[in-house]
């Protein structure tokens, strides 16, 4: 596909004609990724956070926010559960907190690896090269971080870097791909100020980087963030935030990342309750990741606002994926290397 066709594909409003979109993403996941969809359980372990992300909930001037961190005994809690509900994957995320210790991930990663058979998938933000080797080490396997919008100047004045350190992500995510993870990045649609030519970029970035995992969720303004307090920065976007569009994004990546392990994401399904779920995984996405932080922490991982599920693992994914004629995945859910 070259940069018009996928500039008019971004732009395109007519729904007949998107129909072909929808249909071509949906036959090409059928054909390299299959009907599996596979469930993560999510945990956010920790909402401390030392950025100033102006599109984040859970940005460290947000001082009102009460701010927790789970114990090992309280994670290992959740984990077993996830494994009583026969998922292969657990998601440890959190806010960029530096009170997570590398010995003490390192630990924690080492004993779900011993007592259970599940997948180890980090979403930690950005560390230094020495933890991610020592996680890696105690058995993780998969690392998650999003690099949100290819547009620098866009990044930078969203995401202010830390004094003296201008971290770049798209480096961090190739040294975890040497590292030997399954890598995953991602990013929002609809941010103010970002263009049809960067959500091109921001695709053309995850192919170069042969991601294993792509993550695309709507932008959802925050009333206590600078972005969602200032409504004139909103009209200013070119990219509408709404589910039409990121299903957009998600269909391409489902062409040009074919083998890409693609969720529908809780943002999407946020922007859209009775059926972003279901469009996901309609128009190219294969993963689900079902929320099992315990209810007292949800509320207070505020990164946007979000309906509050009242059960663990929320909405009941297994009967949306039945209800596609798709099936539960079974096992770790790893990256496809080859078409089965
Ligand atoms: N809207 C949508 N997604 C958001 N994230 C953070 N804030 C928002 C928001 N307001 C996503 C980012 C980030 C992850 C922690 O959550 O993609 O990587």
């Amino acid at each position: 596909m070259d940069k018009e066709t996928i500039l008019s594909w971004l732009k395109e409003e007519d729904p007949k004609r998107l129909e072909k979109l929808w249909q071509e993403a949906d036959k090409v996941r059928a054909r390299c990724v299959g009907d599996e969809v596979h469930l993560r359980g999510l945990i956010e372990i920790s909402n401390y956070c030392i950025n100033r992300c102006y599109y984040c909930g859970i940005n460290r001037d947000i001082r009102t926010l009460a701010r927790y961190r789970m114990t090992e005994e309280e994670i290992m809690a959740v984990v077993r559960e996830i494994v009583k509900r026969g998922y292969g994957t657990v998601v440890l995320q959190s806010g960029e907190d530096p009170g997570i210790k590398r010995t003490w991930m390192s630990e924690l990663i080492r004993r779900i690896k011993g007592e259970t058979p599940l997948a180890v998938t980090l979403s930690l933000g950005e560390r230094n090269v020495g933890d991610f080797a020592a996680w890696r080490k105690a058995g993780a396997d998969r690392y998650l971080l999003k690099f949100e919008t290819s547009n620098r100047y866009l990044y930078r004045y969203l995401h202010p870097p830390r004094q003296g350190e201008e971290i770049d992500r798209l480096i961090l995510l190739e040294e975890l791909s040497s590292l030997g993870y399954e890598v995953g990045s991602g990013i929002m649609v609809g941010l103010p100020g970002q263009t049809y030519e960067d959500l091109y970029e921001d695709l053309s970035i995850f192919r170069r980087l042969d991601l294993d995992m792509i993550g695309i969720g709507p932008f959802i303004p925050h009333p206590k963030t600078p972005l969602g307090c200032h409504p004139d920065w909103l009209s200013r976007s070119e990219v509408p935030n709404t589910d039409l569009m990121t299903c957009k994004v998600i269909a391409l990546t489902r062409l040009l990342c074919p083998m890409a392990n693609i969720p529908s994401t809780t943002a999407l399904a946020t922007v859209n309750p009775a059926s972003g779920r279901i469009l996901g995984l309609e128009r190219g996405a294969n993963v689900i990741m079902p929320n099992f932080t315990p209810i007292k922490y949800r509320k207070l991982y505020d990164i946007y606002p979000r309906p509050q599920e009242t059960a663990p693992g929320g909405e009941d994914p297994l009967s949306i994926i039945l209800s596609l004629g798709r099936r539960p995945g079974k096992g770790p859910g790893n990256r496809r290397r080859q078409i089965f």
